[in-house]
C-alpha cells in the first residue's frame, strides 16, 4: 500500500469528497483534533491510537518526553530513530508491556479508540489481546506450529473453531503453504523467516485491532526481510500496524506514516512518509535522514 499511496498521495488529497469526510470526523476522529497538527479538514482518517503527553522514566532517566500523536486505523505507522532514542520504549506503552519493568514509569495518556490504556479498570492481558506484539528476534515457543499459532487462543479463552482460526492466521501470515503438512513439528525447526512468519500469525490469531512491531526484520536475511515486508503491507489492509525499524530505507518503502524520534526521547517530527523522506520541516529530521548523524 505504501508505495500505491505514495505515488497516487491520495491518502490526504483535499480534493476528495468533503462528506465522506466529515462523516469519518463525526464518528472517531475527533478526540484530541485541537491537538492535531493537521486542520480537521484535511484529517480523513480514523484514529486509533492516540498518545498525549506521553512520558517514561526508567528511574530518574528520562526516555520519552511528552509524546503527543495519533496513528491512524489501518495503515503502516513507522517509528524510525537513532538507539536508545526511546522507540522500543513506546511500543511497550501502547500494550502495556513497560509494566513489566520494574523501573519503569509511565505518565500521560495513551489512547487505544476511546479509551486510555492505562485507565484503572483496563486489564493489560485483554489489553494485549486488542494489541498483539511481534519483536526483533523470532521467539516461537518449543511447541508445535499449531500450537504456537493458538497459544493466544487457549490463554485468552478464545472460542471458535481453533484449527479455522489457526489455518486462516497462518495464511494471512503467509507462510500456510509452506507449513500446512507439518502443523505437528515443532515451531523451532523452521527457519529464521518462517518463525518470525509463525510469530506474526501468532500475534494475528486472537484477531488484534492493532500489531506492535519491534524491528522484526532485522535479524533476517534479504529475502526473508522482504517476505516480512510484503506481509506488512497486506497486514495493514486489516489491521494497523506500528512498527519500529532502524532501517529507514525500509520505513520509506512500507510505511504510509513515520514518526522521528532523537535522542533524549522526544517525537521531533510526525507525518506522511513521502514527507518525512522528501521534505521534513525539522532541520535535525532532514540531518537525520540524510545520514548526517545517527
Ligand atoms: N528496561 C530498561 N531499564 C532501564 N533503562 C532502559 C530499559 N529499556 C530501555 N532503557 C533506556 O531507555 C532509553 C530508550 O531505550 P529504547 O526504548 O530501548 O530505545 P530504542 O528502541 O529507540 O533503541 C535508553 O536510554 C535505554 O538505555
Ligand atoms: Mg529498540
Amino acid at each position: 500500500m505504501s508505495q500505491e499511496n505514495m505515488s497516487n498521495d491520495n491518502v490526504e488529497s483535499p480534493t476528495e469528497d468533503p462528506t465522506d469526510d466529515d462523516m469519518l470526523l463525526e464518528t472517531d476522529v475527533t478526540s484530541g483534533l485541537e491537538e492535531g497538527t493537521q486542520g480537521s479538514r484535511t484529517t480523513h482518517e480514523r484514529t486509533i491510537v492516540e498518545a498525549k503527553d506521553v512520558n517514561v522514566w526508567y528511574n530518574q532517566d528520562q526516555a520519552l518526553r511528552d509524546i503527543t500523536m495519533q496513528v491512524p486505523e489501518n495503515k503502516v505507522t513507522a517509528m524510525i530513530g537513532p538507539s536508545g532514542c526511546g522507540k522500543s520504549t513506546f511500543l511497550r506503552c501502547i500494550n502495556r508491556m513497560n509494566d513489566m519493568i520494574d523501573a519503569a514509569r509511565v505518565e500521560g495518556e495513551l489512547y487505544l479508540g476511546e479509551k486510555n490504556v492505562y485507565d484503572d479498570d483496563v486489564d493489560p492481558v485483554a489489553l494485549r489481546r486488542r494489541v498483539g506484539m511481534v519483536f526483533q528476534k523470532p521467539n516461537p515457543f518449543p511447541k508445535s506450529i499449531y500450537d504456537n499459532v493458538a497459544y493466544g487462543l487457549n490463554i485468552q479463552d478464545i472460542g471458535g473453531d481453533h484449527d479455522a482460526i489457526v489455518e486462516e492466521s497462518l495464511k494471512r501470515a503467509a507462510l500456510w503453504d509452506e507449513v500446512k503438512d507439518q502443523l505437528d513439528e515443532s515451531g523451532l525447526d523452521l527457519s529464521g523467516g518462517q518463525q518470525q512468519r509463525l510469530c506474526i500469525a501468532r500475534a494475528i490469531a486472537p484477531d488484534p485491532e492493532v500489531i506492535l512491531m519491534d524491528e522484526p526484520a532485522s535479524a533476517l536475511d534479504p529475502v526473508a526481510t522482504s517476505k516480512i515486508e510484503d506481509l506488512i503491507d497486506e497486514l495493514a489492509e486489516d489491521y494497523t500496524v506500528i512498527i519500529v525499524t532502524h532501517n529507514m530505507q525500509q520505513a520509506a518503502r512500507i510505511s504510509d506514516k513515520t514518526a522521528v524520534f532523537l535522542t533524549g526521547g522526544e517525537l521531533v517530527e510526525f507525518g506522511d512518509t513521502k514527507k518525512i523522506f522528501e521534505n521534513p520541516d525539522n532541520e535535525r529530521v532532514e540531518d537525520y535522514i540524510t545520514g548526517k548523524f545517527g
